[in-house]
């Protein structure tokens, strides 16, 4: 059946000898790229709410936990970028092994994860950027900084009247910053992202060591509060909302896996991609953790600020100096995620249209001076702007995450359908204990979907089959390995 054909293994490297993108990132490079991508709205916004109500100061256990979930997918990720060294991720690499249907599938999933992360970023970053105004005494109306739910809620919460029409303007700007700085290039973009990256380490080394000094050990008791339902018959800690918590933060870790769609700009691409993603995962791994103690030392879990509870930790203990350098430092740090989001979404469009999946007018033609994809650039803008501006966090997050997860779910499997049919190819990195890993991965991916609310499956599950439908409506007949376009591959 065509929907199972794949495409040769050969097929890609002939791709990436032909690729026109500029091969500038090294593997440290690539790395500071995969923190860019890690480090931003989950440890600066979603700490507050995975610890005051679901996990306590237990969160450092949910940061294990998801953390480990994506060690395997990382793992797994890293064998495949080492045999396909081209942009378009998770897509790709089920393309050269289960097939066309199952990797269409993830791409479309991974329009969730790279577009609904950018959007999550832009939503909180404009959350930051009106705490920035504040501390300046600046104060922009409601219906200026919020999309049209969040508004209404908030005009509730004040006992003032809900706006009759409100944009989320700051995160509809911030995207289209980002946009133009990606049109402009990689080498810009790399460069930029280099800088905010060192400035979001600081400030999170600067949180974990001055904030050592302010840790009050009382504050670990109990380190897993008692689970009780409240009066919406929601369950609360113990270690189910560890579980709940660890679905939450799963989203700070989302970003590594960023490091595979740059394989068509990496300088070495089969040693430094691998090296990359296992890296900046295992960095924030670290950091993750020892914030998490740090937040949860500082301040009492259930005194923790739901929007910006790393900035407000400090606030508590008198150090506003301290507030003003994080959320300055936050402000910046988003904008580098939501950079090398964009930029992933548009490679992975790239890998799609040169297969002929998606128009390549659209998504594959470069810029004649600036060896971009801009169209494709321009358009992810428009979209994510959009969305950003009028969706509230909560929902475009975990859609996000199930995508990611769905993905990560994906590529384990894929990495070892592989290992078994094509036993003898050339893997410069291995996974170690594939099959356990690659099973312990899924189960791990799959347990952490099952957590996220029911309503955001109902829109993953439509998305799903909008996704099925395009793809028979469209793409199949469009392939290059749909015969009769075996002329079109030069493209
Ligand atoms: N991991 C990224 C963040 O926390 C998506 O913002």
């Amino acid at each position: 059946m065509s929907v199972w054909r794949k495409k040769p293994i050969d097929a890609f490297h002939a791709d990436a000898s032909k690729s026109e993108l500029n091969r500038v990132l090294s593997k440290w490079g690539l790395t500071s790229l995969g923190i860019g991508a890690i480090i931003g709205g989950g440890i600066f916004t979603l700490t507050g709410i995975a610890a005051h109500d679901h996990a306590g100061p237990a969160l450092a256990i949910s940061f294990v936990l998801a953390g480990i979930a994506c060690t395997f997918a990382a793992l797994c990720y890293a064998e495949f970028s080492s045999i396909l060294p081209v942009e378009g991720s998770a897509y790709a690499y089920s393309y050269g092994t289960v097939g066309e249907l199952f990797a269409w599938f993830i791409g479309w999933n991974l329009i969730l994860e790279y577009m609904m992360g950018a959007t999550t970023v832009a939503v909180s970053w404009s959350g930051y950027f009106e705490k920035l105004l504040h501390l300046f005494n600046i104060h922009l109306p409601l219906w200026l900084t919020n999309d049209p739910a969040t508004a209404a809620e908030k005009a509730a919460e004040l006992g003032v009247t809900a706006p009759s029409f409100a944009f989320n303007l700051p995160a509809f700007l911030i995207t289209w910053v980002v946009t133009a700085i990606l049109v402009k290039g990689i080498k810009e973009a790399a460069t930029t992202n280099n800088l905010i990256v060192v400035l979001k380490v600081t400030v999170v080394l600067f949180v974990i060591f001055m904030g050592l000094f302010y840790i009050n050990t009382d504050n670990w008791v109990p380190f897993i509060p008692e689970r009780f339902i409240d009066a919406k018959g929601v369950g609360h800690f113990g270690w189910a909302g560890i579980g709940t918590a660890a679905s939450i933060v799963f989203f700070a870790y989302i970003g590594f896996d960023a490091v595979s769609t740059q394989s068509g700009e990496a300088v070495n691409p089969k040693k430094d991609v691998p090296f990359a993603i296992i890296m900046s995962l295992l960095i924030c791994t670290v950091l993750y953790i020892l914030v998490s103690l740090v937040l949860t030392g500082m301040v009492k879990y259930d005194q923790l600020d739901l929007k910006a509870p790393v900035a407000s930790a400090f606030a508590s203990i008198g150090k506003p100096w301290a507030v003003y350098f994080i959320t300055i430092a936050a402000v910046a740090g988003l904008i580098s995620v939501m950079m090398v989001m964009m930029l992933g979404q548009t490679r992975i469009f790239l890998g799609m249209a040169k297969d002929g999946l998606l128009p390549f007018n659209v998504f594959g033609k470069l810029h004649p001076k600036f060896k971009t994809p801009f169209k494709s650039t321009i358009l992810v803008g428009l979209i994510v702007s959009l969305v950003a501006a009028l969706t509230p966090i909560d929902k475009v997050s975990e859609m996000c995450s199930m995508g990611t997860l769905l993905a990560f779910t994906m590529v384990c499997v894929a990495v070892w359908i592989l290992r078994v049919k094509e036993p003898n190819l050339e893997r410069p990195y291995k996974t170690p204990y594939l099959p356990v890993v690659a099973t312990l991965g899924v189960l791990a991916n799959l347990a952490l979907m099952f957590m996220v609310r029911i309503g955001t499956w109902k829109t993953f599950i439509f998305w799903g089959i909008l996704g099925i439908l395009v793809y028979f409506l469209y793409s199949r007949k469009n392939s290059h390995l749909h015969p009769g376009n075996e002329h079109k591959k030069g493209y």
